[in-house]
């Protein structure tokens, strides 16, 4: 079942073009004659009158499925107008927090089984909110347990680490935004183009993967690194700490994903010649603010590989110095997708190189279904 693949996540990363199409099909509205442009998801149509009207929006996760609601949450602020706070399951039930009425839980989850997730469920439920999952498993716990949702309908994951399941997520998320703008006249032209951006979506991933020999020679200079950090911010702080996840879960090395705001609150101490920093500084709002943390971090001699969108690396790199990665560019919201599968790719090739199980990680299952 692996087809020319020597691992599943391996399989599952290059089958990104094909099951990010799946999570799309049948549910984007190319416009034109009496239609218009848009997204229609079936089990969330009725409700999203409902969402609009709610004094705010929590989306609830673990790990990878968290990350993907991070990488959504500005752009669904951005069309709902609704705040979105960020909750990880196991800390929303350790300090009891309030949930109200009024607000709509959103419960992010690839596999449905999720014990801390599922258990936040129950919470949220108790307290009356709107309850709605996005998951890849039809019929799975959390599945049945919310008020409606959306299926990310990925296919099956089978490596430990969640590569498709993610960038699905994303995708099916960046709709549920577009739906819950569609009655706002004055984003129509942003609901648009990030639409035009979707049916782009997969040639763009296939784009990308041809980086996958690239991240292989990257793979073996930083073999035998101790730790790595990734630095981003915006639509890609979520890259970073997912970047991160993936090398230390699956490639056993520590890494950590740093919001680059925060790097002169106590990281930039860490910077020297032999550190290995990745920094993400794709073309969006906030990429001038990277070009400064780029300058920063090269004046402390920090050993650099920075992610840029094509033909920006001497715009990120004037003075050279820097190993630079670059990637296809999108609509800003929808580059987290881009962005993540260099990382994917180098965590995967690390594995590999220093001898490690890919698909099933050490100590790791791929349902945590104990909390
Ligand atoms: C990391 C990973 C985990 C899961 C987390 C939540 O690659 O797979 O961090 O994302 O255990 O799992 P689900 O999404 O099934 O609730």
């Amino acid at each position: 079942k692996k087809g020319n693949y020597d691992h599943y996540m391996q399989k599952e990363i290059h089958e990104q073009p094909d099951s990010l199409t799946t999570t799309m099909r049948g549910r984007l509205i190319r416009g034109g004659g009496d239609k218009v442009k848009g997204v229609l998801l079936g089990g969330l149509k009725d409700h999203l009158k409902t969402i609009r009207r709610s004094r705010r929006i929590l989306f609830i996760g673990c790990g990878t499925s968290y990350h993907a609601g991070l990488a959504t949450r500005a752009l669904v602020e951005e069309l709902s107008g609704v705040p979105v706070t960020m909750e990880l399951a196991s800390d929303l039930l350790d300090r009891q927090g309030p949930i109200y009425r009024e607000d709509t839980a959103f419960f992010v989850s690839q596999s449905g089984e999720t014990a801390d997730t599922l258990q936040a469920l129950e919470y949220a439920k108790a307290c009356g909110a709107l309850c709605v999952g996005v998951t890849n498993t039809v019929g799975s716990a959390i599945a049945r347990g919310t008020h409606c949702g959306v299926h990310i309908n990925a296919g099956c994951e089978i490596g430990v680490a969640s590569t498709k399941a993610y960038t699905s997520q994303i995708a099916a998320m960046t709709m549920m935004a577009l739906a819950l703008g569609e009655d706002t006249l004055s984003s129509r032209n942003r609901r648009e183009a990030i639409i035009d951006d979707l049916f782009n979506l997969p040639n763009m991933v296939e784009e990308v993967l041809k980086l996958d020999s690239d991240m292989k020679v990257l793979a073996q200079e930083l073999m035998d690194e101790q730790s790595l950090l990734v630095f981003g911010r915006g639509y890609n702080y979520a890259t970073a700490l997912e970047g991160a996840l993936k090398v230390k879960e699956v490639a056993l090395m520590h890494s950590e994903g740093i919001l680059a705001g925060e790097m002169k609150h106590g990281p930039l101490a860490l910077v020297d010649e032999t550190l290995p920093i990745i920094v993400i500084a794709t073309r969006d709002a906030t990429c001038s603010k990277q070009q400064s943390v780029i300058q920063q971090l090269q004046a402390r001699k920090g050993r650099l590989i920075v992610i840029c969108s094509k033909g920006d690396a001497n715009v990120m790199c004037p003075n050279g110095g820097c190993r630079v990665i670059e990637v296809p560019q999108l609509q800003d919201c929808l580059q987290p997708i881009i962005n993540i599968v260099p990382f994917q790719l180098l965590a995967y090739h690390l594995t590999v190189l220093r001898g490690f199980n890919v698909d099933q990680p050490r100590n790791l299952a791929k349902s945590v279904t104990t909390s």
